[in-house]
């Protein structure tokens, strides 16, 4: 290694296990290279002062929720390839990305921030963006490690789960997106079975490095480290952001001997390790602004879900009349609040000015901004607006409505799935006077559809799509864009269909009951209707799945074939979803789980066959017994869709494994 650890004095080594400041490596006095460190998931948000706006301004790409709901995992790789950049061009080394934790709640203020209530697509997804950031030199960190699944409480509350829970579910998408080898990963603020992420030697030792083979550094949460010492034993190596108490406090514990010399060294050889990727790592920007604008509105086109889409009232015509109305449609919400919020210099045209420029010959009115921002403003504004705005729809062929749900963000959590009580109105009031209204749904989680989606022909999940969330809305309105994206989440009908409901826990402990039976396991398990289910998405193409075939090609591996037939006349993409059940497990498991998926581009009347490859960890689940990944002999289901409530196709297999082999499989890892 290039820097020659006893070179460093103790005092060096020390405040070499926290930042310099809170974005910043030590320098050792001079001696070493400072990484600079900077958020996040949903574009480069580099701080230059200490308010919320004091930052550099980036690209602002899609957040994770819709680059996951491309089900592309080399889409996910150009988003961590655009993002790094920027960070290249403003002199950022780790960028803090991606999230992966699962969407457990609906309620969860930063399920924008994540990827999935599936642990695969969620780990897939992440791993495509972590190589794409690290492809170009630039370090990511894999976060929140671990079973940050809300964030009321998240600084105060521990996450209890069962040993299944936490490896089937929890921890899975970092096991998965650690192949990647992230530079670092970062612990989450909440405890795990009753010991804080940043002190817990199991989660980060134990499973993290010794099982899921992490070999880069573990940099805590800003403020996520309480006892320095057991931070060190639990070998987190970078303590973030600084702290001066953090060097007298280790300097103490190693006086009494509660950790050793080599416990520091280890932290300290990390960080050493870190600043040579930094320093070494080849930084080449390839893409103009420009061009990461278009990958912003690229990611945005494919990762947006049609929910709906009655009479086939989408595609607009050339030679209608529409009216435009919601605030949302001239100012959208491009990105959570809190340390993923991007400042973009790039100024969206409204969403009626984009679908005139495309459509020249249709009549398209717009509504002003109602600017419903202050309740007192509200009312009046929403009368007001109202009326006008009635007025100028009426009559015409259809409406399109941009709505948003409550705030969501960092550090706090929804109360509601619902929209925004003036946007259900606004929608209600509008489908009085006109049959064709159009929903584009600029929301970062699930939301509840049910008060109004029998009174619209179609709905448009935006989400937070960034700096070009008009111009792919459009794009697919007109239909220059035939829509691929598939939910990453289920919508549930209402609040109350999730297992958690309203609770929050008590602050203290939140008791991960529901177990392994998170998203769409729960709906299953309790044969819950839902609104729109996980992998569901729409297009302006029709597909046909046929001719599964199963080949087996190991003693537990397989290969599952079948085609895919693009029968309308427009080319698309498919997203064909694998998932697996066991029929008579030894313990309670999920009707269904998610254990493969391809996403297929086909022209009007192409037909492609369709390969996934099935290994021991696909069949297997988590032997709490014996510590280790288990195949049970028996038969299994195979099921091929095109949503998770949309099976297709479906064969079974019935899998004999040799006393040996299962032995040999309990007696070690089994590594995906
Ligand atoms: C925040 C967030 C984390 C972010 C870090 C730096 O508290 O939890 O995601 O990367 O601090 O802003």
């Amino acid at each position: 290694m290039k820097y020659d650890i006893n070179k460093l004095t103790l005092d060096e080594k020390l405040n070499l296990l926290m930042g310099d400041g809170a974005w910043k490596t030590s320098s050792a006095n001079g001696k070493l290279r400072q990484v600079v460190v900077a958020d996040g998931p949903s574009g480069l948000r580099k701080m230059y002062g200490k308010s919320e706006t004091e930052t550099e301004t980036a690209t602002a790409m899609p957040t994770l929720s819709i680059v996951a709901s491309t089900w592309d995992e080399e889409l996910a790789r150009l988003d961590g390839a655009t993002i790094a950049d920027d960070c290249i061009e403003h002199g950022v080394d780790v960028l803090l990305a991606p999230g992966a934790n699962v969407k457990r709640t609906p309620l969860n203020g930063r399920n924008f921030e994540y990827l999935s209530e599936d642990p695969y697509l969620a780990g897939t997804m992440a791993r495509g963006f972590i190589n794409g950031v690290q492809e170009k030199g630039i370090g990511t960190s894999l976060k929140h490690y671990a079973a940050n699944n809300r964030e009321i409480y998240r600084l105060s509350q521990s996450s209890e789960i069962g040993e299944r829970a936490l490896r089937e579910i929890y921890l899975r998408p970092f096991e998965i997106a650690v192949k990647a080898q992230p530079w670092t990963v970062m612990c989450s603020y909440n405890a795990v079975n009753g010991v804080l992420a940043a002190e817990n030697g199991y989660l980060l030792k134990e499973i993290l490095r010794d099982t899921f083979g992490f070999e880069g550094l573990i940099v805590s949460d800003w403020g996520a480290v309480y006892e320095a010492f057991r931070s060190v034993k639990a070998t987190l190596d970078l303590r973030m952001p600084q702290d001066k108490r953090h060097a007298e406090q280790l300097k103490e514990a190693l006086d009494k001997g509660y950790i050793t010399m080599d416990d520091i060294d280890y932290c300290v050889n990390n960080v050493l390790k870190l600043i040579e990727k930094a320093e070494t790592a080849e930084k080449k920007i390839e893409t103009t602004k420009e061009q990461r604008h278009e990958n912003a509105v690229n990611i945005a086109k494919a990762g947006m879900v049609l929910l709906k889409n009655e009479d086939n009232i989408l595609p607009l015509k050339n030679s209608g009349n529409y009216f435009v109305a919601g605030g949302v449609a001239i100012d959208p919400v491009i990105g959570g609040i809190g340390s993923a919020l991007v400042q973009t210099e790039y100024k969206q045209k409204p969403l009626g000015e984009l679908l005139a420029e495309k459509l020249p010959n249709a009549d398209i009115q717009s509504s002003e901004n109602p600017h419903i921002n202050t309740w007192a403003v509200r009312r009046r504004a929403y009368l007001a607006y109202l009326k006008n705005s009635l007025v100028k729809a009426y009559g015409k062929d259809a409406v399109i409505i941009g709505v948003n749900g409550e705030e969501e963000g960092e550090s706090f959590d929804r109360r509601s799935i619902r929209l925004e009580k003036e946007y259900e109105l606004i929608i209600k009031e509008f489908a009085k006077y006109n049959k064709n209204i159009i929903v584009l749904l600029n929301v970062g989680s699930a939301i509840d559809v049910s008060p109004w989606i029998d009174d619209v022909k179609a709905v448009l999940y935006t989400g937070f799509s960034g700096e070009g969330i008009n111009e792919a809305a459009a794009s697919i309105l007109v239909g220059e864009t035939n829509p691929s994206g598939k939910l990453a989440e289920t919508f549930p009908i209402c609040l109350y269909d999730t297992y958690t409901g309203e609770e929050v826990g008590n602050g203290f402990v939140e008791s991960y009951t529901d177990g392994v039976f998170v998203g769409y396991r729960h709906y299953d398990k309790y044969d819950l209707d839902v609104a729109f289910p996980f992998g569901f998405g729409l297009s302006y193409s029709k597909f046909k799945y046929d001719n599964l075939r199963i080949e087996k090609v190991g003693e537990c591996d397989y290969k599952v074939l079948f085609d895919v037939e693009n029968i309308s006349g427009i080319g698309g993409a498919e997203v064909a979803q694998l998932y697996i059940k066991e029929v008579f497990p030894m313990v309670e498991r999920p009707e269904k789980e998610l254990k493969g998926f391809k996403k297929v581009f086909l022209k009007a009347g192409e037909k492609k066959t369709v390969e996934i490859e099935l290994n021991y960890r696909s069949f297997a689940y988590y032997l709490t017994p014996y510590k280790r990944w288990h195949v049970q002999n028996d038969i299994y289901e195979i099921m091929v869709g095109a949503s998770s409530r949309d099976i297709r196709l479906q064969k079974s297999v019935k899998i004999e494994l040799p006393p040996e082999t299962q032995q040999s499989q309990i007696n070690k890892n089994i590594a995906e």
